[in-house]
């Protein structure tokens, strides 16, 4: 059995990457649904149903756990999924062979109170991401009178299709970090961490790090590879459940729903060595 991760696009890799550094004796089964790419300004509806069919499809390929490497899918879906999907699911499995599904955003929570000095947090995601106000919930839950955390949101809705279109590293990719950025400095001018909230966002830190180098003091911007497959490594530790089940050969499989070539491509820039998609229909 494999450990799934999902993702509606190439933003997935940035934490699939992570997660092989940290666990690479087990087998991966990455899935980017970049034909319906982006999730991020779609409604409720439409962005849990993508991902009740990318998960459900992911237990059919022989997957234990799936990693839903999506803020967007963790925002909207990730409760319905776990609360309403999966005692259906389980119910019709063998005991000992259940199923689970995990997300991005609590395992970023919870290190980014010990970030900041300020207490100012800035929250960068997707449209649906920050309407769904997550981070924000997530985040109130630990502020106390004694560490009073404030923070604020900025959605970013051209910054997905810029990275699924393969132009992160060109100029015309910075008009649109300012935009966003000078936008919540504009309303938080004390920001000291940033949590990139979107998977996909780490391919544009080179350019969001000299945005913060010229424009604000002291920033530390969260990206959630590391805290994902940290998170990951210590749910398999408790968990002999599901680590159990897990196969171990230190193999990824990589499937796209768009074209496969364009996919490989992209992703073996992303992840720094060949990589060969498989086209598939959910
Ligand atoms: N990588 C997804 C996220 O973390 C992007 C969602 C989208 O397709 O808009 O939110």
């Amino acid at each position: 059995m494999k450990i799934g991760v999902f993702d509606s696009g190439y933003g997935g890799l940035t934490i699939l990457r992570e997660m092989r550094r940290r666990l690479p004796e087990y087998d991966y089964l990455y899935l980017g649904d970049n034909a319906r790419a982006p999730y991020g300004t779609h409604s409720f509806d439409v962005i849990y149903s993508y991902t009740l069919q990318a998960v459900e499809f992911l237990f059919s390929r022989g997957c234990t756990l799936v990693v839903l490497a999506c803020n967007t899918a963790s925002a909207k879906a990730l409760r319905t999924i776990q609360q309403k999907d999966l005692p259906r699911i389980n119910a019709l499995r063998p005991e000992g062979q259940k199923v689970n599904v995990l997300g991005v955003i609590r395992p970023t929570v919870e290190v980014v109170p010990e970030m900041t000095q300020t207490g100012h947090i800035g929250v960068l995601a997707t449209p649906a991401t920050v309407s769904s106000e997550s981070y924000v919930l997530e985040l109130e839950k630990i502020s106390s009178p004694a560490r009073v955390l404030t923070i604020s949101q900025q959605a970013c809705p051209l910054w997905v299709p810029i990275v699924e279109a393969g132009e992160y590293e060109n100029a015309g990719a910075d008009y649109f970090v300012d935009k966003y950025l000078h936008a919540i400095y504009a309303e938080d001018p004390q920001i000291d961490t940033l949590v990139l909230g979107c998977t996909h966002y780490p391919l544009l830190l080179p350019k969001i790090e000299k945005w913060a180098s010229e424009h604000a003091k002291n920033v530390r911007i969260v990206a959630q590879g590391t805290l994902v497959a940290d998170s990951l490594a210590d749910y398999l530790l408790r968990h002999g459940e599901y680590r159990s089940q897990l196969s171990q050969n230190g193999t990824c499989v990589y499937l796209t729903t768009e074209n496969a070539d364009r996919f490989s491509q992209s992703a073996s820039l992303f992840i720094g060595s060949p990589v060969r998609a498989e086209h598939i229909c959910l």
